[in-house]
This record gives C-alpha cells, sequence and structure tokens, in this order.
C-alpha cells in the first residue's frame, strides 16, 4: 500500500505539472485530495492493515497529502498571475482609457451664499438662530406691530394651515419676538442674533417672485444703539459681501415693526453705478430692508423701550446670489435642474 501511495504522487505531480489553466487545475484537485479523490479512496482502505502498518501508512499519506496540497498551491498561484496578466494584455478591459471621474454633489447656491452671510455676521459678532418656518399669526404679524386689519397684512399673501392661527411664515421677522425671549433674558441683556430660514408666502410665480424662499433676519439690541449703528453695521456688511470699495446708500421706507424704516442699495455690482439691465439703469440694487426697532416689538420682545433700543434688518439670500451671480430667474434654485446647479 504504500507502494501505492508513492505511485500517487508521483501521478499527481506529474500530471500537476502539464496543468496550466485554473478549469483543469480544479479538476486535478477533485480527482486525487479532494475529498473524493484517490489519496482518500486509499485511506479508506486501512482497514485492512496490521496495526503495526497503520500508523506508517497514515502518516506516510499524510506527507503525500501536504506535498501535492503545497504544489497545487504553488501551482494555482502561477496560474492566476498568469491569467491575470494575460486578462490585463488583451481582456475586454482597456486600462489605457481614462477613467470615469465619480460625480460628486456640491452645496446648493442658496446654502452657499448663507454660509457666507453667517461668516460676515458671525465675525460681526452676531450668533444664528433657526426659528420654526410654521408660525403662529400672532408671531408672524401681531406681535410686530401689524394689528390684525393693518393693511400691511396685505402685502404678504400668506399660506394659512388648517389649524386655526397657524402659519407658514411669510418672513423671518417672525422669529424677532422669540430670539428677544430666548436670550433677552426678560429684557436684560444685549442680543445679536441673524435668523435665517425658508420664508413662504402665496404668490403667482414669476422670475422675479417664488412661493418659497430664504431670508435672513437680522436683530441688535443694546442699551446705545442708534441709527449710525445700523447704517454702520449694514454697509459694513455690504462691503464684505459684494465689493470692499461698493457705494451704499439707504432710502426712506415702510414696514410695522421698524420705525424709522429704510431699504438699502449697493452699487450695481456689474456696471458699477453707470448704469445696465440688471439694476435697470439706475446704478443701484436693493439689498435689505431695516430699521429702528419699533418700540412695540422691543416691549412685546420684553424689552423697556425706555432703556434699551436696536435695529433689525431683512435680507433675501437668493436675491443676493442673482446679484453675485447675475442669474436672472428666481425659479432656477428650486428647479433641480443639474445644468444650473452644477455650476456653483
Ligand atoms: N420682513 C421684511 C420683508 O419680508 C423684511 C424686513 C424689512 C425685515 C425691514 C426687517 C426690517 O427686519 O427691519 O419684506
Amino acid at each position: 500500500m504504500l507502494d501505492q501511495l508513492e505511485t500517487l504522487r508521483e501521478e499527481a505531480l506529474a500530471a500537476l505539472q502539464m496543468i496550466s489553466d485554473s478549469a483543469s487545475l480544479q479538476a486535478w484537485e477533485g480527482q486525487y485530495i479532494g475529498r473524493k479523490g484517490a489519496l482518500t479512496q486509499l485511506l479508506r482502505g486501512m482497514g485492512g492493515l496490521s496495526p503495526e502498518e497503520r500508523p506508517i501508512f497514515g502518516k506516510t499519506a499524510n506527507e503525500v497529502k501536504q506535498i501535492l496540497t503545497a504544489a497545487h498551491d504553488e501551482r494555482q498561484q502561477l496560474i492566476q498571475d498568469r491569467e491575470l496578466a494575460q486578462d490585463l494584455e488583451q481582456g475586454e478591459i482597456d486600462i489605457t482609457l481614462p477613467g470615469r471621474t465619480a460625480q460628486i454633489g456640491g452645496l446648493h447656491p442658496s446654502t452657499q451664499v448663507l454660509r457666507r452671510f453667517y461668516q460676515i455676521w458671525g465675525d460681526m459678532g452676531f450668533q444664528v438662530y433657526r426659528t420654526r418656518d410654521v408660525e403662529t399669526d400672532d408671531m408672524n404679524f401681531t406681535m410686530l406691530n401689524f394689528p390684525p386689519h393693518h393693511p400691511a397684512r396685505d402685502m404678504q399673501d400668506t399660506f394659512y394651515t388648517t389649524q386655526p392661527d397657524v402659519i407658514l411664515r411669510t418672513h423671518t421677522s417672525a422669529g424677532q419676538i422669540r430670539a428677544m425671549w430666548e436670550y433677552g433674558d426678560h429684557g436684560t441683556k444685549p442680543i445679536r442674533v441673524v435668523l435665517p430660514g425658508m420664508c413662504y408666502r402665496f404668490e403667482q410665480i414669476t422670475a422675479r417672485s417664488e412661493v418659497q424662499f430664504h431670508q435672513i433676519e437680522g436683530i441688535a439690541i443694546g442699551k446705545n444703539i442708534r441709527m449710525t449703528d445700523l447704517k454702520g453695521t449694514i454697509t459694513e456688511f455690504a462691503k464684505r459681501m459684494f465689493h470692499p470699495k461698493a457705494g451704499v446708500r439707504f432710502r426712506a421706507s415702510y414696514f410695522p415693526f421698524t420705525e424709522p424704516s429704510m431699504e438699502v442699495d449697493v452699487e450695481c455690482c456689474v456696471c458699477g453705478g453707470k448704469g445696465c439691465n440688471l439694476c435697470k439703469y439706475s446704478g443701484w440694487l436693493e439689498i435689505a430692508g431695516c430699521g429702528m426697532i419699533h418700540p412695540v416689538v422691543l416691549q412685546n420682545g420684553g424689552y423697556d423701550p425706555a432703556e434699551w433700543s436696536g435695529f433689525a434688518f431683512g435680507m433675501g439670500p437668493e436675491r443676493t446670489a442673482m446679484l453675485k451671480h447675475r442669474i436672472t430667474d428666481i425659479r432656477y434654485f428650486w428647479a433641480n435642474d443639474q445644468r444650473f446647479l452644477g455650476q456653483f
């Protein structure tokens, strides 16, 4: 029987030398060292040996198995290397073609502009506070000095919900009172906060107006805050956001929650003030509404208007992005068109 093992070993090794592909190697494995292979068959016959012969046979069989397995593994490596080299040389993959770059998403242009806002206002000491999109009529209007039938409520077409007095905020000013309550500590602490967020208005969608858009609101309340602080702060913002040498002008305006109220224009970033179709030949672009916080609003926020004063402003990130990038239609922002979004 030991002779048989020896013969098996020689035969198997000789056969292995002839093998040059994976399929044949697999067949070889089955034939000689697999569970139903020749070696196993020989081991089965061990029962017929004498007790003295059995351990010798077992030991030799094990050695043969180890030799064959090692030879198999070595052969396998050789074949795999060769097959890989062949594949690379003449396979279907043309390794000389340039790779396909992976598509990586980017930040939405509104998000990018919002982040720039946070950076500029953050550098000037304002903290960022997100208030709710779904608001009460009270917070959005009444507390901001819009009495129930005040004509200014008509300036904004509101989305109402099925809950009485619960609406989608029409402006981020709706968060002013919440910010005063949250940070003012019952009207005892000065605050500087910006309130970014989505606003909603039931409006005709056109190139200039959408039913949803971002705003960023700012309020600063302290003991000696005056109009000059407001003008200086907004001017500094405009220079950082648009151009260090950009001219800024303030025009008298009206908002129920500020007194006095103003609108802010920055010199047109396209024509530099000479006049073009972006600025409608005026040389100026409107960037914000602002004013000194109305005493009634301060009071609603917990502050004593005899002691405290403050300014507020509201800006539109989409509008800012449109001015900065000369985007002519606000509808692009929410149309999910990659050709538009991919440019930023
Ligand atoms: N809430 C105003 C709007 O949506 C914008 C605004 C104007 C906000 C003046 C202010 C402000 O804080 O002082 O049109």
